[in-house]
């Protein structure tokens, strides 16, 4: 039986300002929530857009000394550019300027007019110049706006109402029989306790004396559309309502993607809206909390509205998505830092997975230059197999994912990640490397490593879409046609082909070094050690020097100087204990390639075997490994 196609949304964007993280957020959410459904399988479509009438756009276009339309032009044309950027992938952009979506709001509101729900009426009420809409006594703060501390002012017109109150008890029993109408819970019961007070019918006109930029009524040509009357209806016009092909496909599968700040809208207003025009409900909403910045809401004032561009340029696209995607809770706030976006970054993205990459890589391309041989495979040998991790990283992701729980769907494939490096460091592939004997097991557990990898890139394709495709192509394998695989097909062990070799491994994620405190640097006092007794070149030829990369680092246990390095020779590993620990952590270690002395005699310390020695400059306190200037072969001999 073919799936539930889906439609996902996020809000359309007031014009007023360029766009920033928060607005990125729920963009990359709904991105994110839309492939993930291509990847079950369903038929989906994606709208986002910008949202151009009302006070606020005229404030701010005679701010700039342009026309309202020059602006909102202007302006829209900033969001346009920017999903491009951040790989969005949405069907289509609308703005309620448009003419296709003036015209569905004129139907909409002739209809709910026919049917008798809006009336004319004349109102006393405390209205708010900067959210556009009246407050009720209650509503207010000390009384003043909640959102803009101001004190409203009394205006007294005749205006249209929109009979809300008639539909309270019809909303309150859709939500409850719906229980994923409004997700997270939190939300659910936000709006459930909103609505134990007696709705108030709501003001859907503004007269023209007071604003021109807006939707005319079509039953009063003195009126224009109350903003946010005007900005729901955008969810069904973008697909054509009431006769195209695409809005009987479409609705009401929506999954509309807000954050906290809008729920009220799009909680109450708009399921009674359609409900009053005769028209289905939607399916959900999700909502999400709010992105501070260095601890504070970003405001203009205090200069912490962050731009997304900037952020990935900085950090890249991938990074930037998994990042948010990782760090928030959905339904929660969060707060944005460099530190934090940094240390995840490097912590699960160049670490955990860009090192278990390059390392499965290099030793597959080492240890089975032609590729895996069918002879040699146990790949489900019950000792060896890694599918049944597999299964659950899958089972878990799908699971999150389909309740929009992206930390939880991203930590579920960190889980298996983790397993992984450490089914690396148990099974010891080179130490099975040296004993022909141990063959089948060797290229087993490689292969079985490879098919881990092969599953990771099919399941973080939804939030980096283009790490997976890197590394699938590295992996050989040929995505069906919309480039990525179906979940049902993401299970099926013994995809990675045999008997082929595979390419070199790229850096899938550079590390970020964090720019060193500047202080620091003040104080270091230069180094000058004395030099030791001459040599001659005999004396210097006997020394082995050769090129080598560190494939695997951990701290010897008990010291607090020393690591043991796996150090890559070409035509051997080396476990080598390098006094280090002070300079190098494991993980900013692995991947350099370092210079090493290859015929010093075998030494223990610590316990430990150590077969050469990595070469270090500096003093003891700060040691700086070194290498060549570009990458050479391993092996290499330096003269
Ligand atoms: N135009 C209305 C929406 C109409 S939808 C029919 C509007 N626009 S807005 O530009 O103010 O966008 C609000 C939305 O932007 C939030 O609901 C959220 O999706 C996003 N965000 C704005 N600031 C945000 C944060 N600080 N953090 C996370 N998301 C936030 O309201």
């Amino acid at each position: 039986m073919k799936k539930k196609p889906r439609f996902f949304t996020t809000p359309i964007y007031y014009v007023n300002a360029k766009p920033h993280l928060g607005h990125a957020y729920t963009t990359i959410a709904a991105d994110v929530a839309t492939r993930f459904m291509q990847m079950d399988s369903r038929d989906t479509y994606f709208l986002t857009g910008t949202d151009e009438h009302g006070d606020k756009i005229v404030q701010a276009a005679e701010k700039q000394d342009t026309s309202p339309k020059e602006y909102v032009d202007k302006i829209s044309k900033l969001f346009q550019d920017l999903w491009p950027v951040l790989n969005i992938s949405n069907d289509q952009f609308i703005r309620t300027t448009n003419p296709d979506h003036i015209r569905v709001v004129e139907q909409v509101l002739s209809k709910i007019h026919d049917s008798g729900d809006i009336y004319f009426s004349s109102y006393e009420g405390l209205y708010c110049f900067g959210c556009e809409r009246f407050y009720q006594e209650r509503e207010l703060v000390d009384g003043k706006c909640p959102d803009h501390g101001t004190e409203p002012e009394v205006i007294r017109e005749s205006n249209y109402f929109f009979r809300m109150s008639k539909y309270q008890d019809w909303l309150i029993d859709h939500i409850q029989t719906h229980p994923d109408f409004i997700r997270p819970e939190q939300y659910k019961k936000e709006i459930l306790s909103f609505l134990k007070e007696p709705l108030e019918d709501l003001c859907i006109s503004r007269p023209k004396t007071r604003l021109t930029w807006g939707i005319t009524l079509p039953f009063d040509e003195d009126y224009v559309t109350y903003v946010w009357f005007d900005a729901l209806v955008n969810y069904i016009s973008a697909l054509g309502y009431p006769d195209s092909d695409l809005f009987k496909k479409f609705w009401p599968t929506a999954r509309h993607f807000v954050a906290k700040d809008i729920i009220k809208p799009h909680g109450i207003y708009w399921p009674i809206m359609l409900k009053a025009a005769g028209i289905d409900i939607y399916d959900g909403l999700n909502v999400h909390g709010f992105w501070n910045v260095r601890g504070s809401k970003m405001s203009k004032s205090i200069g912490n509205v962050t731009d997304p561009l900037e952020v990935t340029r900085e950090f890249g696209v991938d990074p930037f998505r998994y990042f948010l995607m990782r760090e928030m809770v959905f339904g929660k706030d969060a707060n944005f830092t460099e530190d934090v976006i940094v240390t995840r970054i490097n912590s699960d993205l160049a670490n955990d997975l860009g090192n278990l990459f390059s390392r499965v890589l290099t030793m597959t391309n080492r240890y089975c230059k032609q590729g895996f041989s069918k002879e040699n495979l146990t790949p489900r040998d019950p000792d060896l197999s890694l599918e049944s991790p597999a299964r659950t990283a899958i089972e878990a992701f799908r699971q999150a994912m389909a309740n929009c729980e992206f930390h939880n769907g991203t930590a579920a494939v960190w889980t298996f990640i983790g397993l992984m490096n450490k089914y690396i460091d148990t099974r010891e592939p080179w130490a099975l490397a040296k004993d022909e004997t141990r063959r089948p097991m060797l290229e087993t557990v490689l292969y079985n490593l490879m098919e881990g990898l092969r599953v990771v890139s099919c399941l973080i394709y939804p939030v980096m879409p283009e790490t997976s495709s890197k590394m699938q192509e590295t992996l050989g394998l040929e995505p069906p046609d919309p480039g990525f695989y179906p979940l049902d097909q993401i299970m099926d062990w013994g995809q990675i082909k045999t008997g082929l070799g595979f390419s070199k491994p790229s850096i899938l994620f550079p590390r970020i070094e964090i720019k060193p405190d500047k202080k620091e640097k003040k104080t270091a006092k230069p180094f000058k050690p004395a030099l030791k007794d001459e040599i001659t070149i005999e004396d210097f030829s006997k020394i082995d020097l050769r090129t080598g990369t560190v494939i695997q680092a951990e701290p010897v246990e008990k010291s607090e100087k020393l690591l043991k390095l796996l150090v890559d020779l070409g035509a051997e590993t080396r476990q080598i204990i390098a006094g280090i620990a002070k300079n190098y952590t494991p993980e900013t270690i692995v991947g350099k390639q370092v210079l090493v002395v290859a015929n010093l005699k075998e030494a223990k310390l610590m316990g430990q075997v150590s077969q050469g020695m990595v070469l270090a400059a500096g003093s003891k306190k700060e040691l700086i490994l070194t290498g060549p200037d570009k990458k050479a072969p391993d092996g290499c001999p330096v003269k």
